[in-house]
C-alpha cells in the first residue's frame, strides 16, 4: 500500500511538473504569423524612432558613420573593446587594398565584477593601464613609429554621439550600474585616464560593437549593411539614408546614407510572448520596464529564464526530488551551461546530470527528469532565436531588402538584392542550435527564394576590429 500511494503521489507529481512545461510551451510560442507581427511592429518602431528622439522604444542612435572602410587604410591602429563580462585590446596593422588586415593581435581580461558598479574614473583608469601595458608587450614586430597612435574605443552601451569620436552615455545595460558615467562623454573620460597613464594616444573613434562588427562585416563584403550582435546583450545596427532620418533634418553626409545604432535590445511590442517568468526577471533586474527584447533572447538572460522555470518545477512537484535549493539562487544556471545542457549528446543525458549534479547541486536526478530540463531548454532557446530573426526581417523591411515590395527598394515584388548581415557575440557564435533556430525561422518568414540571398555572415573580434578600422578611416591622417 505504502508503494502504491508513492507511485500515485510521484504520478501527480509528473502530472504537475508535465502542466508547468505545457504552460511555458503555450506562452512562448511563436508561429510564423506572430513573427510576422513581431517584424512588422520593428519596422514601425524603427520609423517611430527616427521620426523624433523618445519617438519609440527603438533610440534609433546617429552613429556620425557615414562611410565604412573600404580597404584602401594603411597603418598600425588599436582598439579598446568595453563588450559586457570582458574587454579587449587590439592592435591591427591595415596594408591597404592589396593586403588588407595584415595582422591583428590581441588580449582578453574579464571585468572585476567591483569595477562595473564602482567609478568611472576607476574603471577607465584600470583600461588605460592595461591597454599602456599591452602596447609595451606586444610593440615587437610590429613596425614602429614616433607618431602619435590611433585607437578606436568601443563601447557597447547605448550612447548619444556628438561626432564620430565623442558621445554620451544614455545609461548603462548588462549588469554595469557606475552612476557617475551617466551623461558623460566616454570617448574623453578615456581620453583623460589615457594622458594619465603615460600613454600618447588619440581616441579617433567611438563606437558601439554593431558599428564596429559592420565596419569589418563591409570591409570584407560590400554587400554588408547590417549588423546584429547576440551575446551577453543583444542589439543590431544598419546603414540607413539620411533622408529617412527625419529627426535630424537637414543631415548632410557625403554618402548620403549613415549608420544607425538601433539599440533593438529595448525594442518592445506587445506581440512579444512574455511570460510570468520574463516578468519576475524584469522586476528583478537592475534596468526594469527595460531592454525587455534583449531580456528575452541575450546570454546575460536565458540561462535565468530556464532557471525560474526550473524553481517553479521543484516547488509544484518533487520531481528534482528535495535538492532544489541553489535553484533559488539568481543566475546560478548560466547561459553557456544551459547550452551544454540543451545540446548533450551523451548516452542517456550523462552531462546534463553532471551539470546538474556539480553546477547545480541536484544529485540523482532521474532520466525523465533531465529530459524535462533539456526541453524548457529548447523552448526559451527557441523562442529568442525565432524572435531574433524576426527583428533582422524587421531591418530588412524597414530598408526594402525582404522582398515585399515596398517604396524603399524600388523593385519588384520578390526580389531581394543580395544582402549580408554580419553576425557576432557568444550566443550565435557558440550555441548551434541557437543559431540553426534562427535560420530556420528566417526561411518561415521570408520563403526560400528571398532568403538564398540574405546571408549571413558570422564574425569573431569584428567589434574590436572594426572599430581599429573606423580609427584609421578617420584618423587624423586622413
Ligand atoms: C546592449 C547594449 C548595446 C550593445 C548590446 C550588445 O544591448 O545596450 O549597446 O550593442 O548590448 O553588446
Amino acid at each position: 500500500a505504502v508503494a502504491v500511494g508513492r507511485r500515485a503521489r510521484s504520478r501527480r507529481a509528473w502530472g504537475r511538473a508535465v502542466a508547468v512545461l505545457k504552460e511555458l510551451e503555450e506562452g512562448c510560442a511563436t508561429p510564423t504569423s506572430r513573427l510576422r507581427q513581431v517584424v512588422d511592429a520593428m519596422a514601425v518602431e524603427m520609423h517611430a524612432g527616427l521620426a523624433s528622439d523618445g519617438g519609440s522604444k527603438l533610440k534609433m542612435l546617429l552613429t556620425f558613420v557615414d562611410a565604412l572602410p573600404d580597404g584602401n587604410e594603411t597603418g598600425t591602429y588599436y582598439a579598446l573593446d568595453l563588450g559586457a563580462t570582458t574587454f579587449r585590446v587590439l592592435k591591427v596593422q591595415l596594408g591597404g587594398k592589396r593586403s588588407m588586415i595584415l595582422r591583428h593581435q590581441f588580449e582578453q581580461h574579464p571585468i572585476p565584477a567591483d569595477l562595473m558598479t564602482g567609478t568611472s574614473e576607476d574603471l577607465f583608469d584600470f583600461l588605460a593601464m592595461t591597454l599602456r601595458n599591452f602596447v609595451e608587450r606586444e610593440n615587437d614586430g610590429f613596425q614602429q613609429s614616433d607618431k602619435r597612435k590611433e585607437l578606436g574605443l568601443t563601447f557597447s552601451f547605448p550612447v548619444r554621439q556628438l561626432s564620430v569620436s565623442s558621445g554620451i552615455l544614455i545609461k548603462w545595460t548588462k549588469g554595469f550600474a557606475i552612476e557617475d558615467a551617466v551623461g558623460k562623454d566616454v570617448a574623453q573620460c578615456l581620453q583623460e585616464a589615457l594622458t594619465k597613464s603615460g600613454l600618447d594616444m588619440r581616441v579617433a573613434a567611438l563606437v558601439n560593437d554593431t558599428v564596429g562588427t559592420l565596419a569589418l562585416g563591409h570591409y570584407h563584403d560590400e554587400d554588408t549593411v547590417v549588423a546584429v550582435i547576440i551575446g551577453t546583450g543583444t542589439n543590431a545596427c544598419y546603414i540607413e539614408r539620411v533622408d529617412a532620418i527625419i529627426k535630424c533634418q537637414g543631415l548632410l553626409t557625403n554618402s548620403g546614407g549613415m549608420v544607425i545604432n538601433m539599440e533593438w535590445g529595448n525594442f518592445w511590442s506587445s506581440h512579444l510572448p512574455r511570460t510570468p517568468y520574463d516578468f519576475a526577471l524584469d522586476d528583478e533586474s537592475l534596468n526594469r520596464n527595460d531592454q525587455g527584447f534583449e531580456k528575452m533572447i541575450s546570454g546575460m538572460y536565458l540561462g535565468d529564464i530556464v532557471r525560474r522555470v526550473l524553481l517553479r518545477i521543484a516547488l509544484e512537484s518533487d520531481v528534482f526530488g528535495d535538492s532544489a535549493q541553489s535553484l533559488s539562487k539568481p543566475f546560478i544556471l548560466r547561459t553557456p551551461l544551459m547550452a551544454a545542457i540543451h545540446e548533450d549528446d551523451s548516452p542517456n543525458l550523462k552531462e546534463v546530470g553532471r551539470i546538474l549534479e556539480e553546477n547545480l547541486q541536484m544529485p540523482n536526478i532521474s532520466l525523465k527528469a533531465r529530459r524535462l530540463v533539456v526541453r524548457v531548454c529548447d523552448v526559451i532557446t527557441q523562442r529568442a532565436a525565432r524572435l531574433a530573426a524576426a527583428g533582422i526581417v524587421g531591418i530588412l523591411k524597414k530598408i526594402g531588402r525582404d522582398g515585399s515590395g515596398g517604396v524603399a527598394s524600388g523593385r519588384a515584388i520578390g526580389k531581394v538584392r543580395r544582402t549580408v548581415v554580419a553576425i557576432e557575440g557568444g550566443i550565435y557564435a557558440n550555441y548551434s542550435t541557437f543559431r540553426e533556430y534562427l535560420k530556420e525561422a528566417l526561411v518561415e518568414i521570408l520563403g526560400e527564394e528571398i532568403v538564398r540571398n540574405v546571408i549571413l555572415r558570422a564574425y569573431e573580434d569584428g567589434s574590436g576590429i572594426g572599430a581599429a578600422l573606423l580609427a584609421a578611416s578617420h584618423s587624423s591622417e586622413w
